[in-house]
């Protein structure tokens, strides 16, 4: 028996990273008992979650968040991508640096940092640029980033790569002073051509569609494996899209190489073959590939060479993305439909457990970008960050049911079977019943 205690919440019946079934108290925002006899906790005053049939699973953390503030507040913003965080059961986003201005100070960071407190629904986390203005030429200011209220660990000039092996050499020596990592974009600019909108193959040609080639993304993981292994620094693939990544991050491991990578939701379902009706929902950077790529990144996800999945939630304005498709930005939503995603192509088929879910979704990105309190495990003492998911709550997704300010749903009109039920930051509910608290 607990004393009666205001704001507690009383989780009854959940099944724990899919297995055994506990009562769990949250106090305080931290998980400050649990039972393994279900309904056997009492908590007066406590306000009482049925959980009976729902996975528990530690906050997701998405390691690749486009936020879209400050610059792009018609496409996002820190509140309303806060939002779709926490409908996608994330407690913790990494919001990317190619805002307008970039995130290249420690102002800006703070500025993003704060921004996040404000909205109060997820830990919103600033990513650094790697270099001035995403120009690929001088270090923007690390060390005071990291030095900064906002405790910047994690950059990249994503959307762009470093791609001169110098910077990105300087760099890596930078942050390892502050446990810091890179995150890199890895493209090849030259290999990859201005107009490239889609991979390279046999479609682009039929389509008439300039591509650029997987080796594009591959010579700069290649390279960018050696420089880690050169400055003994960490490096971070972003947004892994083909099966020759898989091999270098293979063969980089086996080496004991400090690298890490991700896999976005959509390359681990969506292929280029969708691009047939032009539509441009479907273009993203990188490209969406062919089978075999996605075949090579389920299993590498499922081994651990993949380390983890990111949602690379990228909105976009019906003005920027509503154009010819050579002409269309870049990007698709992935916060509040990722951990269906990802349940229906590596949990239903039998590749993943959910505790291996909760691992690439929850405790390794949090690992990665150095967040404490986010990621750990449902035990006592814990901060009270969690997901329930409803593991056989077959929905379609519906893009005008989005909280997100943006439309570009590549999954509009597709049924899953997982869905987020609910989502609590420190022990206070932001998502019940799948909506919005
Ligand atoms: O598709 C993408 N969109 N890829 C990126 O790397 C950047 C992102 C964006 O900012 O829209």
């Amino acid at each position: 028996m607990t004393e009666n205690h205001p704001g507690q919440v009383l989780v009854r019946g959940a099944s724990l990273l899919g297995e055994r079934s506990a009562d769990l108290l949250l106090t305080d925002g931290v998980i400050s008992e649990i039972s393994s006899e279900p309904g056997s906790l009492s908590a007066p005053g406590a306000r009482v979650v049925d959980a009976d049939g729902l996975v528990a699973l530690p906050g997701l953390v998405d390691l690749h968040t486009h936020l879209r503030e400050p610059g792009r507040e018609d496409a996002e913003t820190v509140l309303t991508g806060s939002r779709a965080a926490a409908v996608g059961g994330f407690t913790a986003v990494l919001a990317m640096a190619n805002t307008s201005p970039v995130t290249d100070t420690a102002e800006a960071a703070e500025r993003v940092h704060d921004l996040g407190r404000a909205a109060g629904l997820v830990d919103v986390q600033p990513v650094g640029a790697v270099t001035k203005a995403l120009a690929g030429e001088e270090l923007a200011e690390l060390g005071l980033m990291a030095r900064s209220r906002a405790r910047v660990r994690v950059f990249s000039d994503d959307g762009r790569c470093v791609a001169n092996p110098r910077v990105m050499r300087r760099a890596l020596e930078y942050v390892k002073a502050f446990g810091g990592v890179v995150s890199q974009h890895s493209q090849d600019p030259d290999l990859a051509g201005p107009q490239s909108c889609c991979h390279e193959g046999e479609l682009s040609g039929r389509l008439g569609l300039p591509g650029w080639p997987g080796v594009a993304e591959e010579v700069i993981v290649a390279r960018d494996v050696m420089l880690a292994r050169h400055t003994g620094s960490r490096v971070h693939v972003a947004h892994a899209s083909t099966a020759g990544t898989v091999e270098v991050l293979r063969w980089a491991k086996s080496q004991g190489i400090a690298v890490t990578a991700e896999v976005t939701p959509h390359h681990l379902l969506l292929t280029t073959d969708l691009l047939t009706g032009y539509d441009p929902t479907y273009k993203v950077n990188p490209p969406l590939r062919p089978a075999e790529d996605v075949e090579a990144l389920r299993a590498a996800l499922a081994d651990g060479t993949i380390d983890a999945v990111a949602t690379d939630h990228a909105p976009h304005a019906r003005h920027d993305k509503e154009h010819a498709f050579v002409d269309a930005a870049f990007g698709m939503l992935g916060l509040e439909t990722a951990l269906s995603v990802v349940a229906s192509v590596m949990v239903e088929p039998g590749l993943m457990g959910w505790s291996d879910l909760a691992r690439v979704m929850s405790t390794t990105p949090a690992a990665i970008a150095g967040l404490e309190g986010q990621g750990r495990g449902l035990e006592v003492g814990a901060p009270a960050n969690l997901t329930l998911v409803d593991p056989s709550a077959s929905h379609t997704v519906d893009r005008a049911a989005s909280v997100s300010l943006s439309r570009n749903n590549p999954w509009h009109g597709r049924t899953f079977g997982a869905a987020v039920q609910a989502t609590f930051l420190r022990g206070r509910p932001t998502v019940l019943d799948g909506v919005l608290v």
